[in-house]
């Protein structure tokens, strides 16, 4: 037996009384993820799509046919922190963990306030968590909440803390052109947070990639301002999200499926053995395509996006705290989260609640 699966069979064999999940594609036995509890938080106001018939050449038939979406709410002053730092104490509490044990914070979000410092730390401050933690955002786009629990799947092992906070806070409507019909009328603000740690008897599987690509679904950055050196001016368009709606549309199926297919067969599952699939909310029809290609019961498929439009890394969060709270979720349930957006990028999780 060559040394290194010599390690890896003594390795298994002192984990025996462990259940036979495997964590990563190492196969390595370790432990996995468990989440402890959830939190919220929309802004009141909510838009309605007759409300978006006032501004650009839309209808709430065209808008509820092609998308689901009957309403969002749009922040009326709420910043990214006040909804994180909302949604991360309902977190907390949820989990009744100390704070002093976090370890470790993520925000995945595209509409800090700031390009420096992150989310993450003004949410340290806020909250008072503890200094001696790995505080810090991700941008993965509507991706980054499940880039994010990997990503602290990971760093667990590593932190000084026992739990990990993770955040998905987005005002989307500081980037959205409202007088773009393409666009206006899927975006939505809010955030959602959970509160994890490493678990023993806890399967979690992840599956997630990209695919470079400025032209499908973007933003632009800061605006460039000629530096006393240039010779030139740089031309930048606004910061606006600008959208290709039906290729966008074709990716996020294939990436759902690709991804969610690859984290059912690492855990040797078929689609009709998941309890819950919580997608990310961007179009009901996306979801219900998702599902036919999958091969499962379109009734596990929760779906939130009829009153909050498509709050990118704050989707999912949303849509798992709202599913706990409404007392759906049962201990030992088998849950897939996927995500897909801008990047582009993709990425799908399978843990048991
Ligand atoms: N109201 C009325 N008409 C609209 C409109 C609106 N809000 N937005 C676009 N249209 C028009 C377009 O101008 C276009 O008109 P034209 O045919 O005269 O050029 C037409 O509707 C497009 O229709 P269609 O191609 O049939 O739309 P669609 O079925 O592809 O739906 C989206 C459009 C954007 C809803 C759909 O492509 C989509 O959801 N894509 C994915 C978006 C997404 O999820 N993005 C985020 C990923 S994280």
């Amino acid at each position: 037996m060559p040394y290194v699966s010599f390690l890896r069979y003594a390795a298994l064999a002192s984990h025996a009384y462990l259940p036979t999940y495997t964590t990563t594609d190492r196969g390595d036995p370790l432990t996995g993820l468990k989440i402890l509890g959830t939190g919220s938080y929309v802004p009141e106001n909510s838009v309605t799509n007759k409300m978006f018939e006032c501004i650009v050449d839309t209808s709430d038939e065209w808008i509820s046919s092609r998308t689901g979406i009957k309403a969002r709410c749009i922040s009326d002053g709420e910043t990214d922190l006040f909804m994180a730092r909302t949604a991360a104490e309902s977190a907390i509490k949820c989990a009744k963990v100390k704070k002093s044990e976090i370890g470790v914070i993520i925000c995945a979000t595209i509409t800090n306030e700031y390009i420096t410092p992150s989310l993450s730390c003004l949410l340290q401050r806020d909250l008072a968590l503890k200094e001696e933690a790995l505080v810090f955002d991700i941008n993965a786009a509507c991706s980054g909440f499940v880039y994010a629990l990997n990503l602290a799947y990971s760093l667990l092992r590593s932190s000084s803390g026992k739990y990990a906070l993770i955040v998905g806070s987005e005002v989307l409507s500081k980037i959205v052109d409202f007088s773009d019909r393409d666009t206006c009328v899927l975006f939505g603000d809010g955030a959602g947070a959970v509160v994890v740690k490493l678990c023993r008897n806890a399967p979690f599987l992840f599956n997630a990639g990209a695919k470079g690509d400025d032209n499908l679904l973007y933003c632009p950055g800061i605006i460039r301002k000629k530096s006393p050196f240039s010779k030139t001016d740089h031309e930048q368009a606004p910061p606006f999200l600008h959208m290709d709606g039906s290729e966008v549309f074709r990716f996020a199926v294939d990436s759902i499926k690709k991804s969610v297919t690859a984290v059912l067969d690492k855990a040797r599952l078929k689609p009709e053995d998941i309890d819950h699939f919580v997608l990310h909310q961007a179009n009901a029809r996306i979801i219900n395509m998702a599902a036919k290609r999958l091969g499962a019961p379109p009734d596990k498929f929760f779906m939130n996006i009829y009153k909050r439009g498509n709050t990118s890394a704050a989707s999912i969060p949303i849509a798992l705290d709202e599913l706990n709270k409404s007392g759906k979720l049962k201990k030992g349930e088998k849950i897939i989260l996927a995500g897909f957006g801008a990047g582009l990028t993709y990425g799908a999780v399978y843990f048991s609640w």
